[in-house]
């Protein structure tokens, strides 16, 4: 991606279609969860599958921790940084103790996003806490039947009053409406699955324009054909 400002990053774990999108020159950066990866790639090692996204994108790649105790969460963070000290981003589920993690890992400068997030109190202190990004769940706040924009635009305006850094991601995209929404609201990267990118590019007045437009080249009257 060649644009430094607004991102969007693609939520998957599918090593060949991080490449194939990447290609597009629209992405900067990967988000993966467990659940994710365990419907793509059940039998893959994390390892591998993490090194393999690593290897055909660009950006930061979100893995996100699996244990639940301080202790252990601390340990696998330390082994998912060692896989690319700069461009891997521990994914620290949202709760007290997340918060404790999160602090720890950001006072040693290692990126976090911190996840799971479905109220702009929860968004503003994970951004307290130094997350370098706050993952806002679009889809799953629609779930429990709460409109998810002010969600966005108060965590959005409340990190630029008091100056914090945490870039807000918006994910759990259902439909192609959530990520207009997201970036109308403030959201800084919006994360979209693979067919909900693809969405984004389809439209069908643009193939017709497009089919009318080569229709007309191909069939212009030629001078061999006057
Ligand atoms: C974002 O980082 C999450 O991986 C994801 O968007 C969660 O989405 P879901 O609600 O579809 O599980």
């Amino acid at each position: 991606m060649l644009w430094g400002g607004v991102a969007l990053f693609i939520d998957s774990s599918d090593p060949k279609e991080i490449k194939d999108l990447f290609a597009w020159g629209v992405l900067c950066g990967v988000t993966t969860n467990p659940l994710i990866i365990s419907k793509e790639s059940p039998d893959a090692d994390l390892a591998e599958v993490i090194r393999e996204i690593l290897a055909v994108s660009t950006g930061d790649v979100s893995v996100e921790l699996t244990t639940e105790k301080e202790s252990e969460m601390l340990e696998e963070s330390a082994s998912y940084h060692a896989w690319d000290t700069d461009r891997i981003t521990i994914k620290v589920p949202f709760s007290e103790t997340g918060l404790r993690v999160n602090y720890a890992l950001r006072k040693k400068g290692i990126k976090t996003n911190m996840t799971c997030l479905m109220s702009m109190n929860q968004a503003y202190l994970a951004a307290l806490s130094g997350a370098t990004y706050v993952s806002i769940f679009s889809g799953r706040v629609r779930d429990m039947g709460y409109d998810v924009r002010p969600i966005i635009e108060n965590t959005r305006n409340v990190l630029d009053r008091e100056k914090l850094d945490s870039k807000i991601i918006v994910g759990s995209m259902r439909h192609l409406m959530d990520v207009n929404e997201a970036l109308e609201c403030g959201a800084h990267v919006p994360t979209v699955t693979p067919p909900i990118l693809r969405k984004m590019v389809w439209n069908p007045r643009t193939i017709e324009t497009i089919n009318e437009f080569n229709t007309a080249w191909r069939n212009r009257p030629t001078k061999s054909k006057k």
